[in-house]
């Protein structure tokens, strides 16, 4: 009998915070990843993740979770996760023995991976709870489990209706499944949440600044605006020309610091003489409504620098010059054009 369970959640944060980004729901999933080598050799590796954000680290030994934030555990807590855990161990080794078990019946080719994600999602309200175990092969979504159901994914072929089927047959691990993401799971992330809920919540403001990237042709410029630091993840970044939104904006992925905050870049493609007057727009929950605005100087700005400095000091210097030469030759000024008497 199979023991294949897993769990994958996404919670909605409680709270009546009332910045967007706290609408929108957020996950906490366990993923394990067994890599098989050949026949006797694998290799497991395990992480829990709040969203994007990871909260454990997986002994592969003990099948322990490593807690990586020194939240409070309250004991509701501790036990929800030690319910995870055996289960999550359990999975482990029966999933790595299904697998090895099937290798030529599955068409399987060592060296392959195999991916569990499993969780549940919790609405806002804390009512309606979904959950639900995904398994991929070789990086490619394979099975999944709803409804006390197991599916084959549409890209899965052949081998995932094999796998289904297997799996399908397994009731009291569909059971057992079943109870863990509609209710162990749920439970976990309510008191993960509510530990966490500082170090969660907590906002960085970004900081900007712009440059120009490889040109894109002659007389053009890649303009690029960087944004950095945020918390949450959920950012918005224009190119604009005075309110008007710049359509050739295009925005690269939002990527990880490793302190837990983001990074994006958003760049557009410009004639270089249309750039003057072009800013960088940012909206971020952090800033409080108010909108950072980067402005683009053109390099141009410089050489105006030194026309309006220089300029003016070499005009100044030849006038003092002319007037000293008057000076030492007629004693007292009395310079045409230049009565300063
Ligand atoms: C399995 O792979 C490991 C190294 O990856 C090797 O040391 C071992 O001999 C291999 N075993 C078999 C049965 O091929
Ligand atoms: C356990 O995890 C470590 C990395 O954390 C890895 O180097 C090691 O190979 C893993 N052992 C097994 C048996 O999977
Ligand atoms: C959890 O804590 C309460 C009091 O804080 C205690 O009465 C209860 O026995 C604890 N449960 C477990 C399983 O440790
Ligand atoms: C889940 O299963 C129940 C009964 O087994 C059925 O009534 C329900 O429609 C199913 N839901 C979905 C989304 O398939």
């Amino acid at each position: 009998m199979l023991f294949l369970q897993l769990v994958l959640l996404v919670v909605l944060l409680p709270g009546g915070d009332s910045e967007d980004a706290f609408q929108e729901p957020i996950s906490f999933q366990i993923i394990l990843t067994i890599s098989f080598y050949n026949d006797s050799r694998t290799q497991n590796l395990g992480s829990a993740w709040l969203d994007e954000l990871q909260t454990h680290g997986w002994d592969n030994k003990t099948g322990a979770f490593i807690f990586l934030w020194p939240w409070p555990r309250g004991n509701r807590s501790t036990e929800g996760l030690m319910k995870v855990e055996k289960l999550l161990y359990t999975c482990t080794t029966r999933l790595r023995q299904v697998f090895q078990d099937h290798v030529r019946h599955w068409h399987l080719e060592y060296p392959f991976q195999v991916q569990l994600a499993e969780g549940c999602k919790l609405l806002r309200t804390g009512e309606a709870s979904v959950g639900f175990v995904r398994i991929a092969y070789q990086g490619e979504d394979l099975v999944s489990f709803q409804n006390m159901t197991w599916w084959p994914s549409p890209k899965g072929g052949s081998r995932a209706h094999h796998v289904c089927k297997l799996f399908n047959q397994d009731h009291v691990m569909n059971q057992g499944l079943h109870t863990l993401i509609t209710d162990s799971c749920p439970q976990f992330l309510l008191s993960l949440l509510d530990a966490g809920k500082e170090d969660i919540q907590r906002q960085e403001r970004p900081e900007g600044w712009l440059s120009t990237g490889p040109s894109p042709g002659p007389g053009r410029l890649l303009l690029v605006c960087h944004v950095s630091g945020f918390r949450p993840k959920p950012v918005w970044v224009m190119w604009m020309r005075g309110e008007q939104e710049q359509q050739g904006t295009q925005r690269g992925d939002v990527l990880p610091h490793a302190d837990g905050t983001w990074y994006l870049q958003t760049s557009l493609d410009m004639k270089a003489r249309e750039a003057a007057g072009l800013s960088c727009r940012v909206r971020h929950s952090s800033l409080g409504g108010q909108d950072m605005v980067l402005h683009w100087e053109q390099p141009h700005s410089m050489g105006l620098v030194f026309l309006a400095v220089i300029v003016p000091l070499v005009l100044l210097a030849g006038l003092v010059l002319w007037l000293w030469k008057c000076w030492k030759t007629h004693w007292r000024p009395q310079c045409t054009g230049f009565p300063l008497e």
